[in-house]
């Protein structure tokens, strides 16, 4: 399995005190020496965590492979297409949310996307789509003309949280997920099962498939089982060990975990 470590958190910290510490640059070596893959950063709109200059840094001097994630706004896309990171990876962005909330909608926005997905073969970046897990928005990415789709993991990542973890007894307890463990339980089953169908399917497509949001050191396994997801993006789980750890053996540990045998 491919390890993409998203280091957008390490902008998170930095900019909480505008300074340059940490150096997304320090986080970039370490994660590179220590069995990442493939780097992965978002260049927001608002560039609340990774600004111009870092992605300019990073593509420079990454030695792995940058996944760039951007949105389908046209000066965003300008700015990427003269990065030519190895991958765009198009995300829906909000600017109230904290996080991409929920995959790209490849059916509102299709002539939008479809405008996107050209701009970036035409400076030859291949394209993934971060998509929700559904059968429908495999055909609509392949139709779209990606190469890639990256599933998006949340709603999975959320019910393993409240199943698994102290989530439901704190501030952010996810209050539609307030169930029966039984009734979790199901909803688990059933995420899974949509995960594995969607990659599935994108792979009869002829789609290469990713997938990516809330996965961390306990519920990664099961991506593991998902034999036609051949690469994970993940950014919060490894930067919040790297706390307790260091980087260097949070990412360590991580590529161990999604390392098939
Ligand atoms: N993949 C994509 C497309 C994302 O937008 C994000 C979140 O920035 C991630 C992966 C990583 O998610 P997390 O930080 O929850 O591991």
């Amino acid at each position: 399995m491919k390890l993409g470590v998203n280091i957008d958190h390490v902008a998170v910290l930095r900019e909480a005190r505008k300074v340059n510490d940490p150096d997304i640059l320090n986080a970039l070596y370490v994660a590179c020496a220590s069995g990442a893959d493939q780097i992965t950063i978002h260049l927001r709109e608002d560039r609340r965590h990774i600004k111009d200059i870092d992605a300019k840094n990073i593509m420079q001097l990454s030695q792995l492979p940058v996944n760039l994630e951007c949105s389908i706004n046209r000066d965003i896309l300008d700015i990427v297409s003269e990065l030519k990171p190895h991958r765009a990876t198009l995300v829906p962005e909000k600017r109230e949310e904290v996080t991409t909330e929920g995959g790209l909608d490849v059916f509102t926005y299709k002539d939008e996307i479809a405008y996107a997905i050209e701009q970036l073969h035409d400076s030859i970046i291949p394209v993934s789509l971060f998509v929700d897990p559904s059968i429908k928005a495999m055909e609509a990415s392949k139709d779209l003309g990606a190469e890639m789709v990256e599933l998006h993991t949340g709603s999975f990542a959320n019910i393993f949280a409240m199943l698994n973890s102290s989530l439901p007894h704190s501030n952010h307890s996810i209050k539609e997920l307030e169930l029966q463990r039984y009734e979790l339980e199901s909803r688990l089953e059933k995420s899974i099962l949509e995960i594995k169908n969607a990659a599935l399917h994108a792979k009869k497509l002829g789609l290469q498939v990713a997938a990516g949001h809330g996965l961390n050191y306990n519920n990664v396994s099961y991506m593991m089982n998902i034999e036609e997801i051949i690469e994970l993006n993940i950014g919060q789980s490894i930067i919040a060990r790297s706390v307790f750890s260091g980087l260097a053996d949070a990412v360590k540990e991580m590529k161990r975990l999604t390392t098939r045998k």
